[in-house]
């Protein structure tokens, strides 16, 4: 059985665990590095469990998934959907929706009226697992900053 609970203090070695194994998975979709994060001091983890919106998935044998809610630096009415991680055994089982609600119940509770994200070009998994969501493409589009070789697309969900 799977929780999925809201990251206080004291998880904070297990939402650095979860990230470096994100990044060593599946190191072309996000927006940072593994060295970058790995760079980042034990108090650098406790700051950001305690200041955005980590939901973490725990299965009896430890976390499992990840995803954050953080502001938006380009929409005050909305929140921003990252870190979005399921270990490969728990893909398809429902746990990455379930991250995904407790982010918009979080959004929601914030006051937001939509929750937005980037994906990258190519990562056609999870576009379509965000469609399904209900995220539509916004049409703006940029380099993913960890490779700006790479383009990603942002997606936006009211809520
Ligand atoms: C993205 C992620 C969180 C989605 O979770 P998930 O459990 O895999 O998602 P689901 O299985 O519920 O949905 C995936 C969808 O893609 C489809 N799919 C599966 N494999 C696919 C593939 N190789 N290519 C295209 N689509 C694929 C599934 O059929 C499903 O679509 P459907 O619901 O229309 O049938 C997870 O795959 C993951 O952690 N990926 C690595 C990290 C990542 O890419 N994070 C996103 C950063 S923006």
């Amino acid at each position: 059985m799977i929780t999925i609970r809201r990251a206080v203090a004291a998880d904070a070695a297990a939402a650095r665990d979860v990230r470096l194994r994100a990044l060593t998975d599946a190191p072309g979709a996000f927006a940072t590095t593994l060295a970058r994060e790995e760079a980042v001091p034990d108090d650098g983890w406790v700051e950001r469990v305690t200041t955005a919106a980590w939901f973490l998935a725990w299965s009896p044998a430890g976390v499992v998934g990840v995803a954050v809610g953080i502001d938006d630096p380009d929409d005050a009415d909305a929140r921003h959907l990252v870190g979005m991680w399921v270990e490969p055994a728990h893909r398809g089982d429902g746990t990455a929706a379930r991250l995904v609600e407790a982010v918009l119940g979080w959004a929601r509770g914030d006051g937001a009226r939509a929750v937005a994200l980037w994906v990258v070009d190519g990562n056609e998994r999870a576009r379509r697992f965000y469609a399904r969501l209900g995220f539509r493409a916004t049409g703006e589009r940029g380099p993913l900053p960890s490779d700006p070789a790479v383009l990603e697309s942002r997606l936006r969900r009211a809520i």
